[in-house]
């Protein structure tokens, strides 16, 4: 039988587990986490701070602190070549020319006594095998793409005279200018204005659809995964408890922490904003987890058996969570 158009997948996740040694003994920031991304493809990871967003992007990257962190288990597989077991060498040629990834903190990636040049150029030489001439070329060309202005002029800037903005979208062009296979964009546009954040989110997005790159996008807020992802994870104490098609997630979400999320989005009705319902209760200590579900104790729908039993993750049409006693109502509150 042949296989027409069957897209596979640029980055498979398998049963993620990541540790880390600390003074409180050793804790399970992601436990047995898989997905996987297409060429494209934008999926969205989404949960509260400390859920292990990170950590799952720097155990991709082979960046985890080393020696506290580190993979315990599972498979992290680019176009089919297990990264985990790839000596430190390989995968940091890796680094920058099939795997980028734009970090959370923009100040502290891009170099302040570097001019942005200086700085796109070594990337290109380095990985491109351009000449100096061409690297300035392609560097100017990348940062038209992301809708710089006067990028021939702009270039030549040093990253403190550039707005918040202009930087975010200097970082984008970096990291796309070798045409990764996987970008991982971790919360790329939370430190800016939300019609600067829509604007830096689209332009990404075009230039990524452009070159065919899978995209992994960070963040906390599902306003932009509703915007740019086409699949969401949704992850919960380093697990992950939901992951649907975007469309499908927003119409049904079936974990009721992701309807928790969903109700905590600000709403504009009667001209007055509605106060905030807010996910009552706190997270678990990673060093203490319970034995049940990790989310029991804020959950609305809690059953007995969910505090004794991790519940399994169950999968419904293209949907998947993993709840005992899923979410049917409705997100509004
Ligand atoms: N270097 C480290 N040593 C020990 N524990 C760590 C380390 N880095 C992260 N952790 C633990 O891993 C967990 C997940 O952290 P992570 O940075 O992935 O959260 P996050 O989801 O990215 O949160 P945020 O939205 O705040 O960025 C946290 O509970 C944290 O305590
Ligand atoms: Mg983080």
């Amino acid at each position: 039988m042949t296989r027409i158009n069957q897209p596979h997948p640029v980055l498979r996740v398998d049963n993620l587990c990541v540790e880390f040694a600390t003074t409180a003994g050793q804790i399970r920031a992601v436990d047995q986490l898989s997905f996987s991304v297409e060429a494209g493809q934008t999926l969205g990871i989404v949960g509260e701070s400390g859920c292990g967003k990170s950590v799952t992007s720097l155990a991709i990257m082979g960046l985890l602190p080393k020696p506290a962190g580190r993979i315990v288990d599972g498979s992290v597989l680019l176009d089919g070549q297990e990264l985990t077991r790839l000596p430190e060498g390989r995968l940091r040629q890796l680094r920058g020319a099939e795997l980028s990834m734009i970090f959370q903190e923009p100040m502290t990636a891009l170099n302040p006594v570097y001019s942005i040049a200086r700085q796109m150029t070594a990337v290109l030489k380095r990985h491109q095998q351009l000449s100096a001439r061409q690297a300035r070329h392609r560097a100017i060309e990348m940062l038209a793409r992301v809708g710089i202005p006067r990028p021939d002029q702009r270039i030549d800037d040093y990253p403190h005279q550039l707005s918040g903005g202009m930087r975010q979208r200097v970082m984008i062009a970096m990291a796309l200018s070798c045409q990764p296979k996987l970008l991982i964009a971790d919360e790329p546009t939370t430190a800016l204005d939300v019609t600067t954040q829509a604007q830096v989110l689209r332009q990404m997005v075009d230039l990524q659809q452009e070159l065919g790159t899978a995209v992994i996008l960070i963040t906390h807020d599902l306003g932009v995964i509703a915007e740019t992802c086409d699949q969401a994870v949704v992850m919960y104490c380093g697990s992950k408890v939901e992951q649907a098609p975007v469309a499908d997630l927003f119409l049904q979400p079936r974990h009721p922490y992701t309807a928790g999320l969903m109700q905590s989005i600000p709403r504009i009705r009667e001209h007055k904003l509605d106060r905030l319902p807010v996910i009552e209760g706190q997270v678990p200590n990673l060093a203490a987890l319970p034995p049940g579900c990790r989310f029991a104790g804020r959950c609305p729908n809690r059953e007995d058996r969910c505090v004794q039993q991790q519940p399994p993750l169950t999968e419904r049409g293209a949907q998947q969570f993993a709840c005992f006693n899923p979410w049917n109502g409705p997100v509004e509150s």
